[in-house]
């Protein structure tokens, strides 16, 4: 018969000597388990008599919940103990700085930037911004806009096609902005100060050119805006987003379907450095396209050519932007390289105001 007093103290003795939980575990099972000691000593209950058993039943019994008791207890103090170690050893510095937080590591496109400057500065003027849709019409994208069919002018734009559609209809993806000018003009009364920044498409790609670019087209129609206006709002514009007091602009004659008369403008720059420097030297870069809306166009709209006048201009989003703050490949714009982004990319909560700073 074994000597339950001997086997408590034993199983005790193993209780105390455990160092951790996992130690403490195997003595639960060499005591407690299906084929632990005290499991085996139960198992010689049915051999034995009577009264043996009335004696070592209550007694293995107690026994059972008095070591269930001591590994209870040794497990909380080895959980404290081993709190105690974590506590003693994972320090926290405090005085640390804190990790960045997306808002302070993420860049904003210098893209987006430039529209964001763009529309700062006209919406100083009172602008308002309207957009239109990249899946564009035949008739948006050049007939209203007085390109005749067949002209040889539809052919400057490179234009990417949709498949026919159920109508035989060929939608295109708008190869410039301006087709957002009828739309305007469809849906609002005069006066109509707009500007309208977008994505246009032409199959064209080089350092300087990709077939997706953006734009930004400007609208006044009233009825005596008149080539003066035009001209003050550029340089106007031109000054603020080059941050310069002081810029030369040219205005040469061109041809636009659109306006009558139709101009391109260039700014007086100095190219001699690594960076070109606007407002000073003896060389020219054209920047954008203008003149005064066509009656025609007017006419498309909804408007009496004999009434309204208004003239309008667009501009390569992509070409100023790298103009402004010297970046030499167009093609980078869409890599989608986060190390060039962390180095051209704009801090996300700096936003562009005219009291605070353009682009800071
Ligand atoms: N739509 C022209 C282009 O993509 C740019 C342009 C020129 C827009 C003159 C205008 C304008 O509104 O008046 O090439």
């Amino acid at each position: 018969m074994t000597d339950i007093a001997e086997l408590e103290t034993s199983i005790r003795a193993d209780i105390e000597q455990a160092a951790d939980e996992a130690g403490l575990e195997a003595v639960r099972v060499a005591s407690l388990g299906k084929k632990g000691s005290i499991s085996d000593v139960m198992k010689t209950l049915g051999k034995m008599s009577d009264e043996e058993r009335k004696v070592q039943g209550p007694a293995l019994n107690a026994l059972k919940a008095a070591i269930t008791q001591a590994i209870n207890d040794r497990k909380e103090i080895l959980k404290r103990a081993a709190m105690e170690i974590r506590l003693a050893s994972e320090k926290t510095d405090v005085t640390l700085p804190v990790r960045q937080s997306p808002s302070e590591a993420g860049r904003i496109h210098p893209i987006s930037q430039v529209m964001d400057e763009i529309t700062a500065i006209f919406a100083d003027m009172g602008f308002s911004v309207a957009e239109g849709p990249e899946i564009e019409t035949d008739y948006y994208n050049f007939t209203a806009l007085n390109f005749p069919e067949g002209h040889p002018a539809r052919e400057m734009h490179d234009t990417f096609f949709m498949q026919e559609d159920e109508k035989g209809e060929r939608k295109v993806l708008r190869t410039h902005t301006s087709p957002v000018q009828i739309r305007t003009m469809e849906n609002q009364e005069p006066p109509i100060r707009i500007i309208i920044p977008g994505k246009t498409y032409r199959c064209d790609a080089d350092a300087t050119h990709s077939p997706m670019f953006h734009q930004l087209e400007g609208l006044v129609v009233d009825k005596k805006s008149n080539i003066a206006n035009l001209k003050w709002v550029l340089e106007e514009f031109c000054k603020s987003f080059f941050e310069v007091d002081n810029v030369n602009m040219r205005f040469r004659p061109s041809f636009f379907p659109f306006t009558e008369p139709s101009l391109e403008v260039d700014i007086q720059c100095d190219r001699s450095g690594n960076e070109v420097k606007f407002g000073e030297g003896t060389d020219w870069m054209e920047i954008l396209g203008c003149g005064m809306v066509h009656p025609n166009v007017l006419r498309a709209g909804g408007l009496d050519p004999d009434v309204y006048q208004g003239f309008a201009w667009g501009i390569g989003i992509d070409r100023i932007a790298m103009l402004k703050y010297g970046m030499p490949d167009l093609r980078a714009f869409f890599d989608a390289d986060v190390r060039w982004m962390k180095h051209y990319g704009f801090r996300p909560l700096d936003l562009p105001t005219l009291f605070g700073g353009l682009s800071q």
